[in-house]
């Protein structure tokens, strides 16, 4: 059995007789970036404060670092760093001052404060006072935070909502530090995979408070099927000569469009066409892209 730092067994949540999440089995490695996707609403932040242990669940198991949450909370919490929606701070203290107070309750040494800022790039602002920076300084201010303990598990509920494409990208390059140069697990929660996909190994999707999807994104990329498309001189009687050897096409102006992208398939319809007095200009393989599977698995749902 593989070690899983973070390992859910049917975690489930009701508020008032409805399922905020369902029968989630959460499976994370350590040493990955765990990407948590789902549509506003899924069960993202239920699930996450289950893992905190900052509302109980209703039904099921949650195994961190191997061992009961249930059982070990506080030796367990210790060694987990969060971000959860919007952090608080003392807007007239500075960055050294606020981690300070963090600092005295989690009883580690001064020297951590240096750091942190440093790890996420705020040194150079750490004497200004803290109402004044940008919201994506104030996310990494949150990221100093969750680390001052020397965590072994970083969980970020949404660390880039509300942050602009450059502070996105910060936010990005912060993250994808954190195993390799912290040896750190990471799970990541958002509503758009683009934000994930360039840093996280590993993809969860819910929706509606069940996981549709758990694997790496290689076998999510995988799984977005392609499409041939092909522009010929005569597309309506190309579309019918298709018709007649069993390919379903899409005719678009001169571009016909099929699901089949089989090499034999490809070159016996192109074949086909050709003998048949047609010409063939251009034949194209369109991936779909991870996105629209993405989209699709968020509406429709795929049971794995
Ligand atoms: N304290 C609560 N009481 C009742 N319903 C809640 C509560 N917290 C969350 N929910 C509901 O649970 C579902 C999941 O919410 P949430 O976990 O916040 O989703 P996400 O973080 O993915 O946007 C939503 O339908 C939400 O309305
Ligand atoms: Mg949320």
């Amino acid at each position: 059995m593989k070690d899983y730092v973070i390992d859910t067994g049917m975690l489930s949540k009701r508020y008032k007789g409805r399922y905020a999440v369902s029968n989630l089995n959460l499976k994370i490695a350590k040493g990955e970036i765990y990407g948590f996707l789902g549509q506003n609403g899924a069960g993202k932040t239920t699930t996450i404060r289950m893992l905190l242990g900052l509302i109980k669940p209703s039904g099921g198991s949650i195994r961190i670092f191997g061992q009961s949450l249930a059982k070990n909370r506080m030796s367990i919490l210790r060694k987990v760093g969060s971000l959860v929606e919007y952090p608080s701070y003392y807007g007239h203290l500075n960055a050294v001052e606020n981690l300070e107070a963090i600092r005295r309750i989690l009883d580690v040494p001064q020297s951590r404060i240096d750091e942190v800022l440093h790890i996420v790039g705020l040194t150079k602002e750490s004497k200004r006072a803290v109402k004044g920076y940008s919201l994506g300084m104030k996310q990494r201010l949150g990221i100093a935070s969750a680390l001052l303990g020397n965590p072994e598990l970083l969980i970020l509920d949404e660390p880039t909502n509300g942050l602009d494409p450059s502070g996105i990208l910060e936010m990005r390059e912060l993250i994808k530090a954190m195993p390799k140069q912290h040896g750190i697990t990471v799970l990541i929660s958002s509503h758009l995979l683009s934000e994930v996909e360039q840093m996280a190994s590993t993809v969860g999707i819910i929706r509606q408070g069940e996981l549709v999807f758990q694997d790496t994104i290689d076998n999510l990329r995988l799984q977005a099927q392609g499409s041939m498309s092909l522009r010929v001189s005569e597309g309506e009687q190309v579309l019918e000569l298709l018709r007649r050897n069993g390919i379903k096409a899409i005719l678009s102006g001169s571009t016909l469009t099929f699901d089949n992208t089989d090499d034999l398939v490809v070159s016996g319809a192109v074949n086909e066409i050709v003998r048949a007095g047609h010409s063939v200009y251009r034949v194209e393989e369109k991936r779909k892209s991870l996105e629209e599977l993405f989209l699709r698995m968020m509406e429709e749902g795929v049971n794995r």
